[in-house]
């Protein structure tokens, strides 16, 4: 089956068929994850760090080898871009994240901006130029794996990025911010500021990274709701001492006290039940050696919930609980909030066109939440936005044994072809 019998074919239509797209597909996921794979395994590409710089440099060779213009804005996006000849048109907008987590998988972010490419190439050859500018962005930075801060990328362009906190924050190895964006090339005002008012429709394709479609043989998921989603980093403060001099009635152990409120948060979690998710995924200790009592650990705390008064009221449960253990254990503790994203649902009209999509393409397919985060959910605040997804093989995600067949992913590619050809060629109005 060819893709443009997908398409109401047309005199010209270049014939791609699926099992290019697919062999393209997983060839070019195969390209990226070159791009920052790590020793200990899978990908780590942090923002602004060479790694990051190289992926995004390689892959605005790759847009402009596939007949797209580009150019970076000022945070560091990269965009692919199909112009319109209306020079008034606004902008389609797909694409997805290039930083992922430290060791993780080749799809996160990734697929969502191959799947561009590949789509704006196929649309370019076998159309011409759009009504409306279809644009695919590699975007920044999504995960908040170097600093404390994320969706840098999505909130520069929607024009809510914190730039007050910015200021404030640095990596894991003491180095700021803004010094690491500057370094990049970024943040100087050579290239034109990210905020963008010519978005007419955010589109992003994703893996699912998680198990239900796999499970259920469905290819193809369509997100109503994406969970708000609150990350913190409680730190506590105690006292250094000798680990064999100190009795324990004497001690103020910053490491006990941490360890008591992450248990004691982690049981009010179970007793609160699904779909509520509290993590704490990373946890630094000081001095960190083992014959002294630490008088510094830092952990972080990311709770997830699609209701957001029951998100605000889990946050203020865990904070108190911070508190009380403090206390408990003579410690002084400061909690740090630096993300708070609100529950959001996805754009009706556009939901309802890709279902039509995947029922025209005999595509198996589910309405269903997203857990993850995405970039979706900044983008939605300001413009009608879709996120799909394709499956994540076992559910795993976040690992360097994340996986998605060629098959799902063409699949994913299929439907964003047709959804980019309609809003960009044929709808004179979105949603
Ligand atoms: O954490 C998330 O949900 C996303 O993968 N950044
Ligand atoms: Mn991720
Ligand atoms: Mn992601």
């Amino acid at each position: 089956m060819n893709i443009a019998d997908l398409q109401q074919p047309k005199e010209g239509d270049a014939r791609m068929n699926i099992a290019d797209l697919q062999q393209q597909a997983e060839e070019m996921v195969e390209w990226l994850a070159v791009y920052g794979a790590d020793p200990e395994g899978g990908v780590t590409r942090l923002l602004y760090t060479s790694s990051w710089i190289e992926a995004q440099q390689a892959m605005d060779r790759k847009m402009r080898a596939m007949g797209l213009d580009t150019y970076y804005d000022d945070a560091g996006n990269l965009f692919g871009r199909l112009a319109s000849e209306d020079p008034e048109a606004g902008t389609i907008l797909t694409g997805s994240h290039v930083d992922t987590v430290k060791c993780g998988g080749k799809y996160d972010g990734a697929f969502g901006i191959i799947a561009g490419v590949l789509a704006l190439r196929y649309l370019k050859e076998t159309y011409g130029p759009p009504k409306r500018n279809i644009e695919v962005v590699s975007l920044c930075e999504e995960e908040g794996s170097r600093f404390p801060l994320t969706f840098w990328g999505s909130t520069n362009i929607t024009g809510t990025a914190p730039a007050d906190h910015i200021a404030q924050i640095q990596d894991s190895e003491g180095i700021p911010f803004v010094e690491a964006m500057n370094k990049a090339g970024f943040g100087l005002g050579h290239y034109r500021s990210p905020l963008r008012k010519d978005i007419l429709s955010f589109i992003e394709l994703h893996i699912e990274q998680g198990a239900i479609l796999e499970r259920e043989q469905t290819t193809i998921g369509i997100v109503e709701q994406i969970v708000g989603q609150k990350r913190l980093t409680i730190e506590c403060s105690g006292e250094a001492n000798h680990a064999g001099t100190t009795p324990m009635g004497w001690r103020k152990d910053a490491l006990r006290g941490a360890s008591q409120m992450i248990v004691a948060i982690m049981e009010a979690a179970d007793r609160r039940g699904a779909p509520l998710v509290a993590t704490v995924g990373k946890i630094e200790v000081e001095p960190n050696v083992s014959n002294v009592i630490p008088d510094k650990a830092a952990f972080t705390l990311d709770i997830r919930h699609p209701q957001g008064d029951v998100l605000d009221a889990f946050c203020e449960e865990a904070v108190a609980i911070c508190f009380a253990a403090a206390q408990d254990r003579g410690l002084q503790v400061k909690v740090n909030q630096h993300l708070d994203v609100r529950p959001v649902g996805m754009d009706a009209s556009l939901l309802r066109s890709i279902e039509t999509i995947c029922q025209a393409q005999g595509l198996p397919y589910r309405l269903m939440p997203s857990g993850a985060g995405h970039d979706a959910q900044i983008m939605a605040a300001h413009y009608p936005t879709s996120l799909i997804f394709v499956p994540s093989h076992r559910g795993i995600s976040h690992n360097p044994a994340e996986y998605t067949s060629k098959e799902d992913l063409a699949a994913g590619v299929q439907v964003l072809i047709r959804l980019l050809y309609e809003l960009g060629y044929e709808k004179e109005t979105i949603s």
